[in-house]
């Protein structure tokens, strides 16, 4: 199981439940029965379409319970005989627990399907365990992102941040600044094909992550990471400011260097910035967060705030408070990422998303525990889902520290990354997949699988300090026994020889 629960018991004396297609399920009316027979059908094989029987004896009986955890995450599940009991204070928990039962289905040899005699009581521990999708230097339509909520919501994810504009396109329709999307999305990274959200698409998104119980955190990433701003409205963007070090980065690169106006295929960042004490420019950014928010049923807005390396520090610091003052007058929280933490002033509650190394450097740690609103983890070193396994691997980046290998990218814990920040103030973790190299959902798979697995564990599991299981040696072998599940799901996952190979 991954992630690991919190904690798993024998049953003494106790039998493994046998499963056949017509399996019962007794569940709330408003849980999602389908979804559930759905779920445990692909991993079994079994058509979609059969329906419950009464003398396919075994019964998933799902119910709310008030006492059954005291997280409104946590679960209780107990399977024996002929029952398996899924109990929980919310339809999250029931959720949660029905994972870990589509997790513990296994092929019984010449006797169908079977979960073992098991008792498991669990509750995360951290609340927010999130996934990035970077869909501005590749975009990715409404299909694949839903497949990807199905896959993290089933490692118990419950955030899905969409990183919706960068230098390279941007991917919402605004009513207030239409050619945003009618001039600066027609393309992606590397002059592949682009494309942009319509307000009908987002809002399905929402609702099927909602499904999964999952939050959107739609990106707006400002005042930096701008230059499609100006593709679509030039008097909006400040000239692109061509330092000797972005230089350097287009010769690494082999890249053209932006021009002002022209759309951007390349990768280097810093160059870009909104032409800051413009009052259109803060009329824009008004307008953007007020759609975005309207848009949105989640608590947050993120206003991004990295790499603004275009950007004068003073100018960035009144701009970064007017974008984060503009989320709080829509109503919802802001979140920046971790640069923003020292301008100060900042909207109470806002919360900043750490994305240096695992040790940080300069700063950074001063940085990240500068909002009042605690900290979500991404160090790059670990959870940047676009860094290379190794040396050798198609996709994928190298700078944050070299290739991130699967045991690399598990061997950390949240409360030793910030020096000094109390683990009450971590809100949690979230793995991030930029996509400069990844143009296909192919390479969405092969780069977040199995890696997401380790910031899944992460973010859940109780530390290693409290769970005997959570260490590399478990989660290689427990790895290897879900790649028969998303094989089933047909996840084209990353054979790493890192994971265990077990027969099965
Ligand atoms: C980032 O990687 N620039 C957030």
């Amino acid at each position: 199981m991954i992630p690991y629960p919190a904690r798993v018991d024998d049953v003494p004396g106790g039998l493994a439940v046998r499963l056949a297609p017509g399996f019962v399920i007794d569940a709330p009316a408003t849980f999602d029965t389908a979804w559930l027979r759905a779920a445990i059908g692909a991993r079994a094989g079994w058509d979609s379409g059969i329906r419950s029987v009464a003398h396919d004896a075994a019964t998933v009986s799902l119910r709310l319970a008030e006492e059954a955890s005291e997280h409104p995450e946590g679960y209780r599940l107990r399977a024996d005989g002929d029952r398996i009991d899924i109990a929980a204070p919310t339809e999250a928990g029931l959720f949660y627990g029905a994972q870990t039962l589509v997790q513990l289905l296994r092929p019984a040899p010449g006797d169908g399907w079977r979960v073992p005699a098991i008792d498991i009581e669990d509750a995360p521990r951290f609340a927010h365990r999130g996934l990035m999708l970077d869909v501005a230097r590749h975009f990715f339509g409404v299909e694949t992102v839903c497949a990807l909520i199905d896959r993290a919501a089933a490692l118990k994810l419950n955030t899905l941040h969409l990183h919706l504009t960068d230098d390279q396109g941007w991917r919402l329709h605004i009513d207030a600044w239409p050619r945003l999307t009618e001039v600066a999305a027609s393309g992606s990274a590397n002059g592949d094909p682009g494309g942009f959200f319509t307000r009908e698409d987002y809002r399905g998104i929402v609702a099927h992550a909602a499904a999964r119980h999952m939050t959107v955190v739609p990106e707006i990433d400002m005042p930096g990471h701008t230059h499609a701003v100006g593709v679509a409205y030039p008097h909006l963007a400040a000239a692109p400011v061509l330092t000797d070090d972005l230089r350097a980065q287009a010769t690494e690169l082999d890249q053209e260097l932006p021009a002002a106006g022209e759309p951007y295929a390349g990768w280097a960042v810093g160059f870009s910035s909104l032409r800051i004490g413009d009052p259109r420019v803060e009329g824009f950014v008004r307008d953007v967060v007020a759609e975005v928010a309207a848009l949105t049923p989640g608590p947050y807005v993120h206003i991004g705030g990295d790499e603004a390396h275009g950007t004068d520090p003073s100018d960035y610091a009144a701009f970064v408070r007017h974008a984060a003052e503009a989320v709080a007058a829509a109503g919802k929280t802001p979140i920046a990422w971790h640069e923003a933490g020292l301008v100060g002033g900042l909207p109470a509650g806002t919360v900043g998303q750490y994305w240096g190394l695992r040790s940080p450097v300069d700063g950074q740690d001063d940085a990240a525990r500068a909002f009042d609103g605690g900290v979500i983890l991404s160090p790059a070193d670990a959870v940047y889902l676009d860094m290379k396994y190794d040396g050798g691997t198609r996709l994928g980046l190298t700078w944050a520290d070299g290739p991130t290998s699967v045991e690399r990218a598990y061997d950390w814990d949240p409360a030793t990354v910030i020096d000094g920040l109390d683990e009450a103030r971590v809100r949690g973790v979230e793995a991030a997949l930029w996509t400069e190299t990844i143009a296909t959902p192919a390479d969405i798979d092969e780069m977040v699988f199995p890696r997401i697995a380790t910031a899944a564990e992460i973010a859940w599991s109780p530390s290693s300090a409290l769970a005997a299981e959570r260490t590399w040696e478990s989660f290689r072998v427990r790895v290897a026994a879900l790649e028969p599940l998303w094989h089933a799901l047909g996840i084209g996952f990353f054979a790493s020889p890192e994971i265990a190979r077990v027969t099965r």
